[in-house]
């Protein structure tokens, strides 16, 4: 299989509009992915065929429907090869996910004087969910240094690494620096001591093939629309063990074995964990989107990608008065900057007039901005369908910018 990045742009309606009179650039991808037409698709065709609810109806649709759904969570199952579909479980996104294991198996299992290691670049998701925790269960929240280039500081995780610390939940590819994590060397280090590991991989579940397995992490969270597929949804997948042994997040239908008002006993998994209706089309989606990512050549598509975020990089190396944030050996995704003299969000404002779409701001991620003295950047984050000539546009952008600004 090749890669034909004109032929993968046409099955992306979106891609094809002006903005402000220009053709669009999407570079915007970090926040979500556009969505090809075998997603918005299988989203229309759920709702025109066989909307229903699952797992309760007595009739076709919802037979159909229930099916449906459980052939995505296998499809997601096969994705990220996981043992079994026990361990995927549908959530609202990344976000949620990493609260499930907070909430449920943190309750359980941290108490006062435990540690739990994040690194010094984790979104907001993966700092506050444990924040809270902390207030209640007294465990305590200890970020892992980040150096100058926006590279977790290995020595330092080293050195943290004792018996207090009972979870390491760390992000696989930095949303704000496009830093890609060492994590199997994480997930090892954290085993020898005795602590669990959980992986945020929104930002890195798009851009190769995974392996639950052969990672050997405990938990790994990411979403939907970030790979391609719909908002509203995403997975958390868990070592059944762990699974099995944590108490239900949330209450509600569809989670239960039996209810009465002496007490409640709880469904199986991954059920255990899913109360309510489902987002059942969200998941019918992200089957999709997995079918789609399926379909393409995954290393071309890697090569491809990296052809496009290094020419940005060099092209940013260059550019007089740019500032790289984030500037990290290994790197997926995104590139953070900031440019003399502007202020991040003029340089949004006046991109977009250039129909260049980019993310302005602390991107969610206010410690890691912190950490380089800033308030926010410009991030242009990239996708398989952007191109060498949306680097180009990114960068005539700017100059045209600059004529506004300096
Ligand atoms: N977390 C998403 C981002 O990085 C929304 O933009």
């Amino acid at each position: 299989m090749s890669f034909d990045v004109d032929a993968l742009r046409a099955q992306f309606p979106i891609l094809d509009q002006q903005v402000n009179g220009k053709p669009l650039v999407y570079l915007d991808n970090g926040a979500t992915t556009h969505k090809p037409n075998a997603v918005i698709d299988a989203i229309a065709g759920y709702y025109r065929h066989d909307n229903s609810n699952v797992h309760r109806g007595a009739h076709t649709l919802s037979d159909r429907a229930t099916a449906r759904f459980e052939q995505a969570r296998e499809s997601v199952r096969g994705f990220i090869n996981a043992r079994s579909t026990d361990e995927v479980i549908w959530t609202k996104g990344t976000t949620e996910a990493i609260n499930l294991v907070a909430f449920s198996w943190g309750r359980d299992n941290l108490k006062q004087g435990d540690r739990v290691l994040v690194s010094g670049m984790e979104h907001h998701a993966n700092i506050v969910p444990w924040q809270i925790l902390g207030a209640q269960t007294g465990a305590e929240l200890v970020p892992i240094p980040v150096d100058d280039r926006g590279q977790l500081d290995m020595v330092a995780f080293t050195d943290l690494l004792d018996e207090r610390v009972k979870l390491v939940s760390i992000v696989h590819v930095s949303n704000a620096l496009g830093t890609v994590n060492p994590v199997e060397a994480i997930i090892e280090q954290a085993h020898a001591v005795g602590a669990k590991v959980m992986i945020d991989g929104a930002q890195a579940v798009a851009h190769w093939p995974l392996d639950m397995q052969a990672l050997d992490c405990d938990f790994y969270a990411f979403s939907a629309h970030k790979m391609y597929g719909p908002m509203g949804i995403g997975v958390l997948y868990g070592k059944r063990e762990l699974l099995e042994a944590m108490p239900p997040f949330m209450g509600g239908g569809e989670m239960i074995e039996t209810v009465s008002f002496e007490g409640t006993t709880y469904n199986t998994l991954p059920f255990k964990f899913e109360p309510g209706t489902p987002n059942v089309a969200g998941a019918i989606g992200t089957g999709a989107a997995i079918e789609f990512i399926n379909s393409l050549d995954r290393d071309a598509v890697a090569a491809h990608e990296a052809d496009v975020l290094n020419y940005a990089v060099s092209r940013a190396k260059d550019y007089p008065g740019l500032t790289l944030v984030g500037d990290a050996d290994h790197r997926a995704g995104v590139m953070g900057f900031v440019l003399e003299g502007a202020h991040p969000a003029d340089l949004g404002m006046l991109l977009d007039q250039q129909g260049v779409a980019v993310r302005t701001g602390n991107h969610c991620a206010m410690p890691i901005m912190t950490r380089f003295g800033l308030t926010g950047t410009v991030r242009a984050s990239f996708a398989l369908y952007n191109t060498r000539a949306d680097v180009d546009a990114l960068f005539a952008g700017l100059d045209k910018a600059k004529t506004f600004l300096m």
